[in-house]
């Protein structure tokens, strides 16, 4: 993508959730008929936050992941979450004081195609729903692994394709023509949830997203497939140095 195609893709994803954001915490628990709160209970199970650990959540948006980063690093953990739409974050810094995690949380604006941190300073970097929204895939993932310490894990939690063929065409017609219409119904709005399964048809399946890992230069990558393929999480490590 030319730097002008990437500042206008950047302009409109911003102006998307810069329009939802006071409702996107209702939209996700409808729209994904609550699944996402299991969907991100398995990944902490999976990735098993050690107390202490420093944590950096890439499009943290209203701080869901943030927080249970927090919650599970605990008081001697530090996590920052980063976003480049202030509204979102407005949205997550209420949250994070009602969960009394102003100490631990840090919500900063920033953009996940250049992360502003030096290598090797977080135990965990997340993105939650965020890559298919940016420029570059593998920009990011190639970011989220120079900011993880040698050993450290990338992760990401993010919609898929599913695979079995009837299941996917009952899923894109709820994705493509039911979705934009209850967005409608709920936000005023049917385009910023027309961009939802927009952004998906570029986005590699859970087998390519596994393989730019592996150009990033992540290893040990786990992937697995969540409600039938809807969503994947995938998981890399930072090789040590040799
Ligand atoms: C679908 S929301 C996900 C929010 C949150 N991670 C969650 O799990 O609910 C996507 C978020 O990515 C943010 N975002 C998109 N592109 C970004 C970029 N290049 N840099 C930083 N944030 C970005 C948006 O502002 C939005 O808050």
């Amino acid at each position: 993508m030319s730097e002008n195609n990437t500042r206008v893709h950047s302009e409109f994803v911003h102006d998307v959730f810069s329009q939802i954001a006071g409702r996107y915490d209702v939209m996700n628990s409808v729209l994904s008929f609550n699944q996402h709160k299991f969907w991100r209970k398995f990944t902490m199970r999976k990735i098993n936050v050690h107390p202490g650990a420093k944590c950096l959540d890439l499009a943290t948006g209203t701080a869901d992941w943030a927080i249970s980063l927090a919650e599970t690093s605990g008081a001697d953990g530090h996590v920052v979450g980063l976003d480049f739409c202030q509204e979102m974050l407005d949205v997550g810094e209420v949250k994070v004081k009602r969960h009394h995690l102003t100490d631990c949380i840090e919500l900063i604006r920033g953009n996940a195609m250049d992360i502003p941190y030096p290598e090797n300073t977080f135990d965990y970097v997340t993105i939650g729903f965020g890559l298919r929204n940016v420029p570059n895939v593998l920009r990011v993932v190639e970011e989220m692994k120079r900011v993880v310490k040698p050993g450290g894990l990338v992760v990401s939690l993010e919609l898929s394709k599913p695979t079995w063929p009837p299941f996917r065409a009952l899923y894109y017609f709820y994705f493509y023509r039911i979705l934009p219409f209850i967005g409608r119904l709920v936000v005023g709005k049917a385009e910023p949830y027309k961009w939802l399964p927009e952004s998906l048809i570029e986005f590699p399946d859970r087998f390519a997203l596994a393989k730019l890992f592996a150009e990033a230069g992540l290893e040990h990558i786990e992937h697995y497939a969540l409600t039938g393929g809807i969503c994947a999480l995938h998981i890399g490590r930072k090789p040590q140095p040799k």
